[in-house]
């Protein structure tokens, strides 16, 4: 028997999907729901249909006109347009909580508001607001130090942090009133210091199964500088966790991740069976949550998958069947280092429409295509990062080398930065902590 398997989206985070279903021992065929042709993609699947990937009757055609036994939702948005729960009243599978559950992404008030509800550590300062009423005190009470997220998905720019995008209190309130007078909400919280990193966990709604902890790269620019991106690259250690964390600030993530998937049970009596994403950050006061995602990140799914020694499709049927318990969830000790080669122009303006050239490139094993076409036998920058690879090493600065080397041989109008996972940054994220914490 061959399980027909759907993958839903079609960036760098899906190809790394497809990879890792092609190496599964039971026998498969992969089909992708696109927006857009993917060429990594394309050449691991059976069919690629290219449509909306948020139209949800589309989607489930195509899965039943397939087949499709389980399905994997790469993004957001088809979460929160409730794919997830029109499958799986059709009896398919799905790895991708329900709507109401995919609200601990697609609602930053949500979210904050568990945290309190059910006595979550981690939670900073914050007050929500759909009314200009309490806001301007708020702003007072917060001085200089805060930050504003609108409460909604805005594919990475919904958050304003003031002295970077907001530098006063006049322009925040202009920016707030905005959002209100569109009907929007969102939250002021506290700005807080320190170092960010993602704990992803597979869940099956009854137990979760950590993965390796990540350090994403937000900035564009080298020394982390410059506008937020989607994130430009991605570092994992041969331990697990990160140079800067103690082992009690593992154990603390672990334990929020815990918290939330008991939380969110309670909440809603259902099950959430999935990726949990914690966003935190290190801080003087100890870990603080930043957000969370309910799906894999991007490029984080790359470190991780890229070092799991035990079966992707398994673990995917266990989350569905919940029986994540008896399922082994092995990752090699082994170090990563994702970078991203994105557009001249990135994040603000992009070049798009020109070739890029991976010939050079010798070893394409572990080469992710994103925002990429092709035309004509041509790989054509579609405006977004574009590909990434992920060099691995018995230590970070092996792999560091080999990310470097190979994405440094992809020729075109492209930038990426050296400074992922090299030594000196990560000297300094330790050293940023070790002051912090004085
Ligand atoms: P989010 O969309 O919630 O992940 O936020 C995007 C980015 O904004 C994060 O990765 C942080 O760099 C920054 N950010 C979010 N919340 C805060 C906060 N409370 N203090 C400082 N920076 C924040
Ligand atoms: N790397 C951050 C995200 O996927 O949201």
């Amino acid at each position: 028997m061959v399980m027909n398997v759907l993958i839903i989206g079609s960036g760098a985070r899906e190809h790394a999907i497809c990879k890792s279903i092609e190496k599964s021992s039971i026998k498969n065929k992969i089909f992708c729901y696109a927006s857009n042709y993917n060429p990594g993609i394309a050449k691991i699947c059976h069919n690629i249909s290219i449509g909306n990937i948020n139209d949800k009757k589309n989607v489930l055609e195509y899965a039943l006109e397939n087949n499709i036994e389980i399905a994997i939702i790469g993004p957001e948005n088809p979460l929160e347009v409730g794919i997830t729960d029109l499958l799986d009243l059709n009896n398919i599978l799905v790895v991708g909580p329900k709507k109401n559950l995919a609200k601990l992404e697609t609602s930053k008030i949500f979210t904050r508001n568990l945290l309190i509800k059910y006595n979550i550590n981690g939670c900073p300062k914050y007050k929500a607001f759909n009314k200009i009423n309490g806001l301007e005190e708020y702003l007072k009470e917060l001085g200089n130090e805060f930050v504003v997220k609108y409460d909604g998905l805005a594919g990475g720019k919904g958050v304003k942090v003031s002295g970077e995008h907001l530098k006063s209190h006049d322009e925040t309130l202009e920016y707030c009133k905005n959002i209100i007078n569109k009907n929007g909400e969102f939250i002021i919280e506290e700005k807080l210091y320190g170092e960010e990193f993602s704990l992803m966990s597979f869940s099956d709604g009854k137990k979760l199964k950590h993965m390796p902890i990540v350090q994403d790269h937000k900035r564009a620019y080298e020394g982390d500088l410059g506008p937020n991106t989607g994130g430009m690259g991605s570092y994992s250690c041969e331990n697990h966790t990160l140079p800067f964390l103690s082992e009690s600030d593992v154990i603390e993530a672990k334990k929020i991740n815990n918290q939330i998937l008991i939380a969110l049970k309670n909440e809603f009596n259902d099950f959430y069976k999935g990726i949990l994403y914690g966003g935190f950050i290190l801080t003087k006061n100890g870990i603080k949550v930043i957000e969370y995602n309910a799906r894999f990140g991007d490029p984080e799914v790359m470190n991780v998958l890229q070092i799991l020694k035990s079966d992707f499709l398994e673990i995917c049927l266990a989350i569905c069947n919940q029986n994540l318990e008896d399922v082994e969830v092995e990752f090699e000790n082994l170090a990563t280092v994702c970078k991203y080669a994105v557009p001249n122009g990135y994040p603000d303006k992009p070049v798009k429409g020109e070739k890029i050239e991976i010939s050079q490139l010798q070893d394409k094993k572990n080469l992710y295509f994103g925002s990429l076409d092709q035309i004509n036998d041509e790989l054509i920058e579609a405006g977004s990062r574009t590909v990434a690879y992920v060099g691995v090493g018995k230590s970070l600065s092996e792999a560091e080398k080999l990310a470097e080397k190979s994405i440094s041989s992809i020729q075109g109008p492209l930038f990426h930065r050296k400074d992922i996972g090299t030594q000196e940054l990560i000297l300094k994220k330790v050293n940023k902590i070790k002051s912090l914490k004085l």
